[in-house]
C-alpha cells in the first residue's frame, strides 16, 4: 500500500498557528488569536499562514486559540461552521450586532446556521481551544465579516483585497489602491442576514453533558459508547443535533480497555481526540499502530480500516465524516 500513515497525524504539541489570519487580527481586543489549519487552508486570509495536511476531505479542520476576553469578531460563511471545544469555556454569540449569545465548555459542540453572524470570545481564567470544521472542499469561498471589521481593521494596518488575502502593512506590504479593496457590505445587505433566538440557536447545540449514547451492530461489537452528534434530519441515525451542512459528526466515548470494532467507512472521516489516549490499529497489516493523545488529529482515508482501543484514561474522540448521507460502518 502506498501509504505512510504518520503523513496523516497531526499531533497537538506540533501544531502551528497564524497570528494575523484575518483582518481584525490587530485590532486590539482581537490580537492574540492563534488560527490554525489542520486539514485544509481553511478560510485563512494569511498567504503565510501554515497547513499541516493541504488535501481536503470535502470539509476542512482548523482550530483556534485564544486567551480569555479576546473577540474573534463578527463575521459569516457561506458553508457550515462548526465549534468543537476542547479548553476552556467559550462565549459564541451571534446575530447582525451579536446580540445573542450562549457559554460552551469542553466537548460541546455547535453547528452555526450559514447566513448568520457569529464570533467569539473566551470567558473565565483559562485559555481556550476549539477544533473548527468549515464544509466544503473550498469552504464556501472563504469568510464574510461584517463590514465594521474591515474598516477597523484598516486602521492596524490589515486591508482585505478583492482576491481575498490581506495587505499586511505592517510587514511592509504597500497600501492597496481602493480600487483593489474588498467592497464591504451594505446596511442593506447586512440587514438581510438571518438572526437566530437563543432558542432557536440551541438547537444547533450538543452539550457533551446531554448525549445519549446510541446502540447498533457497530457498537455491539465493542465495548465502548457511540454517540450521534450532528447530521442530517432524515438520517436513519437520528444524531441529536439535525443540520443539513455537508458533515456528520460521532463520538467515541472509549473506556481503558474498551474498543471501537476494527471497521471501515465508505467516507472520508477525521478522528480528533479530546481525551485519554487511544491506539489506533490499522486493517493494513504493514502500518503501524498509533498512540492519539489529547487533542491529536487523524486523517483517515476511505479504504482503511481502524480500531480504536482506549490505553489511557477514558478516550472521547470526535469521528467527523464527511456528507449528510453517510453509510452505516462495516465491521471487518
Ligand atoms: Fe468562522
Amino acid at each position: 500500500m502506498n501509504y505512510e500513515s504518520n503523513k496523516h497525524l497531526v499531533r497537538f504539541a506540533d501544531l502551528e498557528y497564524a497570528r494575523a489570519a484575518f483582518i481584525d487580527a490587530r485590532i486590539p481586543g482581537s490580537h492574540l488569536k492563534e488560527n490554525y489549519c489542520i486539514v485544509g487552508a481553511g478560510v485563512s486570509q494569511d498567504s503565510r499562514q501554515p497547513v499541516h495536511i493541504r488535501e481536503t476531505d470535502g470539509f476542512h479542520l482548523g482550530a483556534a486559540g485564544q486567551p480569555p476576553g479576546i473577540l474573534n469578531s463578527l463575521h459569516s460563511h457561506r458553508t457550515a461552521e462548526i465549534f468543537m471545544v476542547y479548553k476552556g469555556t467559550f462565549r459564541i454569540y451571534w446575530g447582525p450586532e451579536g446580540e445573542h449569545e450562549a457559554l460552551l465548555g469542553p466537548g460541546d459542540m455547535i453547528t452555526v446556521p450559514i447566513h448568520c453572524f457569529r464570533g467569539f470570545e473566551v470567558v473565565g481564567i483559562e485559555s481556550g481551544f476549539m477544533f473548527v470544521v468549515l464544509g466544503g472542499d473550498d469552504c464556501g469561498g472563504g469568510v464574510i465579516f461584517h463590514p465594521t471589521i474591515l474598516s477597523e481593521g484598516q486602521k492596524y494596518g490589515l486591508y482585505l483585497k478583492k482576491d481575498k488575502t490581506l495587505a499586511d502593512t505592517v510587514i511592509g506590504d504597500p497600501v492597496p489602491e481602493a480600487s483593489e479593496l474588498f467592497p464591504p457590505l451594505t446596511a442593506e445587505e447586512v440587514a438581510e442576514f438571518d438572526n437566530y433566538s437563543v432558542e432557536e440557536m440551541m438547537k444547533y447545540v450538543s452539550l457533551k453533558a446531554d448525549r445519549t449514547p446510541r446502540e447498533s451492530a457497530f457498537t455491539a461489537s465493542g465495548t465502548f459508547d457511540c454517540y450521534h452528534v450532528s447530521g442530517h434530519p432524515d438520517h436513519d441515525d437520528d444524531f441529536e443535533v439535525k443540520s443539513n451542512d455537508g458533515v456528520s459528526i460521532y463520538s467515541y466515548e472509549i473506556p481503558e480497555g474498551g474498543y471501537v470494532p476494527m471497521h471501515r467507512r465508505s467516507e472520508n472521516q477525521v478522528l480528533v481526540n479530546l481525551s485519554g489516549d487511544v491506539r489506533l490499529t490499522f486493517s493494513d497489516p504493514e502500518l503501524m499502530p498509533i498512540l492519539l493523545g489529547p487533542g491529536d488529529t487523524y486523517d483517515l482515508p476511505k479504504a482503511l480500516g481502524v480500531e480504536l482501543e482506549g490505553v489511557r484514561e477514558t478516550g472521547y474522540v470526535y469521528c467527523i465524516v464527511h456528507g449528510d448521507d453517510v453509510s452505516a460502518p462495516v465491521v471487518l
